[in-house]
């Protein structure tokens, strides 16, 4: 028998699954609704692949299949939540999925069902004559069905695929996908019913199609839209069903053993044996990040746990989430857990309540993987300059020096994101690919040294010797996010990249060079066969030495980055 916990565990994969093999149905029917744009004999043509591909017995059952499980499913999932509290892309995406399968009878009904009972072949004239000139109420309806059943795709796609380093470079052609797709089926289908409008001004056009295709008769219509309303009387009754009996299972799990989670403000949120830490949270409104939308893929919600260890062990699924983050053995998915006494939890992200927190996977805001590219920026012997000046002279000093090295990094592209004491941090490649990355933040580095450069010389008066900055860069994979407490966030990128980059800051005293960059920084900027000296080096969790490149004096890379002319 089927454990509850391996039922929880397999019922996600198969929904996606099936969602996956109904949306690749979806993109083959739009991309035939497209061809209405050549004409109507290229849809029809089309039709025929079309219904070779999925109007066969395999293709079929797996078709109805998919369709039946993911919407099974997913019932099975709102039976299953302990609080319909959820994010509002969530709820969409939903509510979306609810509506398919009731707009859905009205299209197998009319098409597929009375193929099969009566012979009515569903050539697109006769459909779109139809939905059209015959009932145009049944095609704004199938309108509506096209754009929730895609809306609902895309967005599952899209919170599915969010996570991967890899999407941030793809979404913009997926996204121009998910955009064009339906707009061009919509144009597709626009085209041939002004072709069939034309077709039905021709005598007898309207009567021979009806004939030709055995449309159905009268008393096979009743018999089909008694069928329909039957189908959409199921569909909309699962759901009132499903709905009760959840309201029931949790009226009855109220009376049962309740247990209390305690957040670190002192809140104590009271919860029956069986609801997960986030659901704690939401139902008592507590703020708490939820990227993946309890999903089990972002680690968003991670918490600490206090005291009681004794445990449920994590799932298969938590546990791949929790060993990809290292995570301390007292960090558990707030999504995941469902303690079965009381267990005080500290939530480990905060949760901002922001139109920008809502589009973290974009904006980086809920912490998520990317490649990019990591400046530090340090200035050399800056205590000894400091020694002598006044505190206000050396805010003054360090402003201005701040405003040099800022100013290069947000004019080639990155972000300025930490400055401490007299050093700087920049990331470069937050929203682009890491070749670009790598050579703004080389940009960065001859400007910064330049604007260093003139900086000195304007304060040669008050400076003991001229300011001379280091700078190294490394790049490779960090998960970039905002941190911070209270009103106070900022992005920022926690990983070895971070570690290395700041690492290879301090060889540049060692070396006396301007610039220290790794052979993947340069590699990817088009350096990789500039004649820099090269060293091997090692480096904290890495078995394999580390090469890295040492530019003694920046004005070298002037050339190589396309900034000959200018003054570094
Ligand atoms: S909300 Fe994403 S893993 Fe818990």
């Amino acid at each position: 028998m089927i454990s509850h916990q391996a039922l929880g565990y397999w019922v996600r994969p198969v929904r996606l699954g099936c969602g996956l093999l109904l949306f690749a149905y979806l993109v083959t029917h739009f991309a035939n609704h497209a061809l209405g744009l050549v004409s109507l004999h290229a849809m029809e043509a089309a039709r025929l692949w079309f219904l070779a591909l999925w109007r066969n017995p395999l293709g079929e059952t797996a078709l109805l299949g998919a369709l039946l499980a993911h919407w099974l499913l997913g019932l099975w999932l709102i039976y299953r939540r302990r609080t319909l509290r959820m994010p509002v892309w969530e709820a969409t995406q939903i509510i979306l999925g609810l509506t398919v399968p009731p707009l859905l009878a009205y299209h197998i009904v009319g098409t597929r069902v009375a193929n099969a009972m009566y012979g009515s072949q569903d050539l697109y004239a006769r459909v779109i004559l139809g939905l059209s000139l015959q009932n145009p109420a049944a095609g704004i309806l199938q309108a509506g069905l096209l754009t929730v059943a895609w809306t609902h795709g895309c967005m599952g796609l899209h919170y599915w695929l969010r996570f991967r380093p890899w999407y941030s470079r793809v979404f913009p052609a997926l996204f121009a996908v998910f955009v064009l797709m339906p707009v061009l089926a919509s144009l597709g289908i626009v085209e041939a019913v002004r072709e069939v409008s034309a077709l039905a001004r021709q005598p007898d056009f309207v009567a021979r199609l009806m004939t030709e295709t055995h449309a159905a008769s009268t008393a096979q219509m009743a018999t089909l839209a008694r069928l329909r309303d039957a189908l959409v009387t199921i569909a909309w009754g699962l759901l009132a069903a499903t709905l009760v009996a959840r309201t029931v299972r949790e009226q009855l799990s109220w009376r049962r053993a309740r247990i209390r989670i305690h957040y670190p403000d002192g809140r104590q949120v009271p919860i029956p044996v069986g609801w997960t830490v986030l659901e704690a949270s939401r139902s008592a409104l507590i703020p708490h990040l939820s990227v993946c939308g309890g999903r089990g893929r972002c680690s968003t919600c991670r918490i600490r746990v206090a005291g009681d260890l004794a445990l449920d062990p994590p799932t298969a699924q938590e546990l791949a989430v929790l060993q990809r983050i290292a995570a301390a053995p007292d960090v558990r998915l707030a999504c995941q857990l469902r303690p079965t006494r009381d267990l005080a939890v500290t939530p480990l992200l905060p949760a901002i309540r922001t139109v920008a927190s809502e589009r973290a996977p974009r904006d980086a805001l809920g912490g998520r993987e990317r490649q990019i590219a990591v400046l530090f920026a340090d200035i050399r012997g800056f205590t000894k300059i400091a020694e002598n000046k006044l505190p206000y002279d050396v805010v003054f000093l360090l402003n201005r020096y701040f405003e040099a090295v800022g100013s290069a990094v947000a004019e080639a592209g990155g972000i300025a994101n930490q400055y401490t004491g007299d050093g700087v941090m920049a990331l470069f490649g937050v929203s682009t690919n890491l070749e670009t990355a790598c050579r703004q933040a080389l940009v960065a580095s001859s400007v910064m040294i330049r604007r260093v450069a003139e900086l000195s010389r304007e304060l040669e008066n008050e400076l003991p010797t001229p300011l001379r900055i280091g700078i190294g860069i490394h790049a490779g994979s960090a998960v970039v996010g905002e941190i911070g407490y209270g009103a106070t966030h900022y992005l920022t990128a926690v990983g070895d990249t971070v570690n290395t980059a700041s690492r290879l800051e301090t060889l540049t005293k060692q070396y006396g060079c301007d610039l220290v960059v790794s052979e993947l920084v340069s590699e990817r900027a088009g350096l990789g066969d500039v004649n820099f000296p090269r060293h091997d080096i090692r480096v904290r969790n890495r078995e394999a030495p580390l090469r890295i490149a040492i530019i003694d004096d920046v004005r070298r890379l002037a050339g190589h980055l396309g900034l000959a002319g200018t003054t570094i």
